[in-house]
C-alpha cells in the first residue's frame, strides 16, 4: 500500500502531484476565480469567443425579464459548428472522436470526419423524413453510436432532442413523449445487458400506444431480435441510411444562441417530470468551459464518461464539451461488473484511457469485489479521474484514489445538477482535496449555505445550497410550464435572486462544500434521479392501489432504496406475491431503477391537515427514529 493512504500531506488535505500542476492549463485558481466573479460577463465573453460564431452575439447576458436569463443574445451559433464542423477544417479531422465497445466485444471508431458523415446523412434522413427546426425528437435508445449520432443530427437541423435514458420504461417514456408532443421517435430494436438483449422497442411500441403524437419511428437493428413494424409509422435506421434522401453533405442550421438544443426530464417532488430546457449557445460555452479546465482536456487524451448519455452527465460530457474541445471519447454499452468485476479495468488498459470519470454507487460497486480485480491491469495511463451524481464517501473515495489511482490522479467530485448544464462546484486539478468534498465553485459562480430566510448559516452548518448569480449553461425554462421554473427554483428566494438547488450541504472553514444531498422529495438511487411522485403514480395505476407514498432510505451502496407504502383497495389484501407484482408493475411503467425495495402495506398515511402526505414522518418510522413535531399531522 502506497505511503499516501492518510493523505499526502497528513492533514486531511491531498495535493496534486507536481507535473499535474505543470500542464494543468489553470494554475492558480484563486487569482483567475477573483477575477471571474468581479467582471463575469467579460469572463464569459472571453471564454466564448474560443468558438466560433456565425455571428457574435450583441449582449452577454440579458436578465431583462428575471428569472428568465438569456445568454449571448443576438449571437448565431449552432452547437455542432463547434463540436464537429470546425474539426473539418484543423488537424482534428482524421482524429478520433468515438471509439465504441458493445457489450459483447464488437467495436467500431469514428473519426471527425466520419462523424461529421454520419450526422450529415441521418441529418438529412430527418429532413426528409418531415422534421423541421423547433422539432423536438424524442431519443430513446442504448448505449450505441447511433444515439450519439441521433442527437447530433437534431441538433444540426436545428430540432432539440428529449432523450429517454433506455433503462426507462412505457410509461415514462410515453409522458415524456406526451409533454414533448414529438412527432419523431429514434429507437433500437434493444441493446445488451448483462449477456442478455433488451427490449427497447417492444416498450417504445406500447408508449406509442399510450401516446399518439408520434407518426415516424426509427429503429436501429442492435440486437436483431425480431420487432413489430408498423406501416407508414416504422422504419429501419439502416434502410433510410441508405437510400439517396441520405446525402453526407448537409449545412447546419444557423441557430440563435437562445434556440433549444434539447429538452431533459428530470424528477421533481411533485407532479410529472419536468422538461428542463438548454440552448445552442450558453450551453456550448458553459460545458465546453467547465470540461477543459476541470477535466484539462489536451489533443492527446482519451476521455471516458462512463454515464449513460441519456442523463445529463452523458449529454455535455459524453457528448458536446468532448466534441466541442476535440477530444476522443470512449463509450461502452455494457454494465461494469459483466462479465467479471475487471470491465472497466479492462477497457481503460485496453484503450489507454487517461481520464475517467463515473459515480460514487458505481465505485462502490466495484470496490466490493476488492482491488484484485483492479490490480490485474495496467491503469497508468490515467491521469485525472472524476465522480458525479451524490456525495462520495470518503472511504470509497480513498478507494478510487489508491486503488485505481495509484496515488497520482486526482478526483475531481463535480457538484451539479439536469438543471444547470455543467459543473458548479468542482475542483480542478491543482486544487487540494478533501475526500467527500466537492471543494469550491467554478469560474464565475458564488455559491451559498443559507438559511430560510436567505441568511448564510455559519461554517459547519447545514443549510440550502444555492447559486447567488446566473451562468451561461443554466436551464431556460420548463417546457411548457415556467410558472413551474419560477416557482421551483427561485420563488423561495426571491428578493435575493438565488438559485434554489434542491440539495442541502455545509461550508467548511477554508470554503470547501460538502454535499449532504436532496432536502426536497428527490431520491438518488445509484446516482438516478427520482421522484417521489413518480413511482407514487405508477403504484397508483396497480388496479389493487388506491395510494401510495414512496420514500428514500440512505443505503451504504446505492445512496438511497425506495421505501413504498401503499393503502389498498378494498377486496384486496397484502401478500408477498402482490408485493412482488406490485414491484414488476413499477419496472413496467417507470424501469427498474425506479423499483421499491421495500413494499409496506397501511391503512392510512400520515398527513397535514391540508393533506399533503408527510414522509418525513414515513421516512422516521421506517428508519426507527423518533417522529419528531406532529403538530401539523391530521390526526
Ligand atoms: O443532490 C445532488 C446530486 O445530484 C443532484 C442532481 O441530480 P441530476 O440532475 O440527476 O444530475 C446528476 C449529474 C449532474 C444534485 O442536486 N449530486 C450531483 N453531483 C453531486 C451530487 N451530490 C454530491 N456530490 C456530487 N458531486
Amino acid at each position: 500500500m502506497s505511503k499516501k493512504t492518510k493523505s499526502n500531506a497528513g492533514n486531511g488535505m491531498y495535493y496534486p502531484e507536481e507535473s499535474v500542476v505543470k500542464r494543468a492549463h489553470i494554475k492558480d485558481y484563486d487569482s483567475l476565480y477573483k477575477e471571474s466573479i468581479t467582471n463575469r460577463e467579460e469572463f464569459w465573453a472571453k471564454e466564448a469567443e474560443k468558438l466560433f460564431w456565425y455571428k457574435k452575439w450583441d449582449k452577454v447576458m440579458d436578465d431583462s425579464k428575471r428569472p428568465f436569463f438569456k445568454w449571448f443574445t443576438g449571437g448565431k451559433t449552432n452547437v455542432i459548428a463547434n463540436a464537429i464542423d470546425r474539426h473539418l477544417e484543423s488537424e482534428t479531422k482524421n482524429k478520433l472522436a468515438i471509439i465504441w465497445e458493445g457489450e459483447p466485444g464488437d467495436k467500431r471508431t469514428f473519426s471527425y470526419f466520419a462523424l461529421n458523415r454520419e450526422v450529415s446523412k441521418f441529418a438529412n434522413v430527418l429532413k426528409a423524413m418531415g422534421a423541421n427546426k423547433g422539432d423536438i425528437i424524442t431519443i430513446y435508445m442504448p448505449q450505441i453510436p447511433e444515439i450519439l449520432i441521433a442527437m447530433l443530427a437534431c441538433a444540426k437541423i436545428g430540432a432539440a432532442h428529449s432523450v429517454v435514458y433506455g433503462g426507462f420504461s412505457v410509461e415514462a417514456l410515453a409522458e415524456r413523449i406526451a409533454d414533448a408532443h414529438s412527432r419523431f421517435l429514434i429507437t433500437a430494436d434493444g441493446g445488451f445487458r448483462r449477456g442478455k438483449p433488451t427490449n427497447l422497442k417492444k416498450i417504445a411500441d406500447e408508449a406509442m400506444r399510450r401516446s399518439p403524437t408520434i407518426d415516424i419511428c426509427i429503429t436501429v437493428k442492435r440486437t436483431g431480435e425480431e420487432c413489430y413494424m408498423e406501416n407508414d409509422r416504422d422504419f429501419w435506421w439502416h434502410d433510410l441510411m441508405g437510400m439517396p434522401i441520405a446525402s453526407p453533405v448537409c449545412p447546419t442550421e444557423k441557430t440563435d444562441a437562445e434556440d433549444p438544443l434539447f429538452i431533459l426530464y428530470t424528477s421533481g417532488t411533485t407532479g410529472k417530470p419536468k422538461g428542463l430546457v438548454h440552448t445552442h449557445g450558453g450551453y456550448s460555452v458553459y460545458t465546453a468551459t467547465t470540461f477543459k479546465y476541470v477535466f484539462d482536456i489536451k489533443p492527446a487524451d482519451r476521455w471516458w464518461c462512463a454515464a449513460d448519455p441519456g442523463w445529463i452527465t452523458g449529454h455535455s460530457y459524453i457528448v458536446y464539451a468532448p466534441l466541442i474541445n476535440g477530444a476522443t471519447i470512449m463509450l461502452y454499452e455494457g454494465a461494469p461488473n459483466h462479465p467479471y468485476p475487471n470491465r472497466w479495468w479492462q477497457i481503460i488498459e485496453k484503450y489507454g484511457i487517461n481520464i475517467f470519470y463515473t459515480s460514487p454507487t458505481a465505485i462502490r460497486g466495484l470496490m466490493r469485489y476488492g482491488a484484485s480485480w483492479a490490480d490485474k491491469h495496467d491503469l497508468s495511463s490515467l491521469r485525472l479521474m472524476g465522480s458525479v451524481g451524490e456525495p462520495i464517501n470518503p472511504e470509497a473515495w480513498k478507494w478510487y484514489y489508491e486503488v485505481i489511482g495509484k496515488n497520482r490522479c486526482p478526483i475531481m467530485d463535480t457538484w451539479w445538477q439536469t438543471e444547470t448544464g455543467g459543473f458548479m462546484i468542482t475542483p480542478l486539478p491543482v486544487t487540494p482535496l478533501k475526500p467527500g468534498s466537492a471543494t469550491k465553485p467554478f469560474f464565475g459562480n458564488e455559491v451559498a449555505v443559507v438559511d430560510d430566510s436567505g441568511k448564510e448559516v455559519p461554517a459547519g452548518t447545514e443549510g440550502n445550497l444555492v447559486i447567488k448569480n446566473i451562468w451561461p449553461g443554466m436551464a431556460r425554462t420548463i417546457l411548457g410550464d415556467p410558472d413551474r421554473y419560477v416557482e421551483k427554483y427561485w420563488k423561495r428566494y426571491e428578493e435575493q435572486c438565488y438559485y434554489l438547488t434542491g440539495d442541502s450541504a455545509k461550508m467548511d472553514e477554508d470554503g470547501y462544500v460538502w454535499i449532504i444531498g436532496r432536502n426536497d422529495d428527490v431520491m438518488k438511487v445509484s446516482g438516478y434521479r427520482l421522484g417521489s411522485a413518480e413511482i407514487e403514480s405508477a403504484l397508483v395505476s396497480h388496479p389493487a392501489v388506491t395510494e401510495a407514498a414512496a420514500i428514500g432510505l440512505p443505503d451504504s451502496l446505492k445512496g438511497n432504496i425506495i421505501h413504498a407504502t401503499v393503502i389498498l383497495k378494498d377486496g384486496f389484501s397484502a401478500s408477498d406475491e402482490l408485493t412482488n407484482e406490485l414491484k414488476k408493475h413499477v419496472d413496467n411503467e417507470i424501469g427498474p431503477i425506479a423499483r421499491p425495495a421495500f413494499i409496506v402495506y397501511t391503512d392510512s398515511l400520515p398527513k397535514t391537515r391540508s393533506g399533503k402526505i408527510m414522509r418525513r414522518v414515513l421516512k422516521a418510522r421506517a428508519l426507527g427514529q423518533d417522529e419528531g413535531d406532529l403538530s401539523t399531522l391530521d390526526e
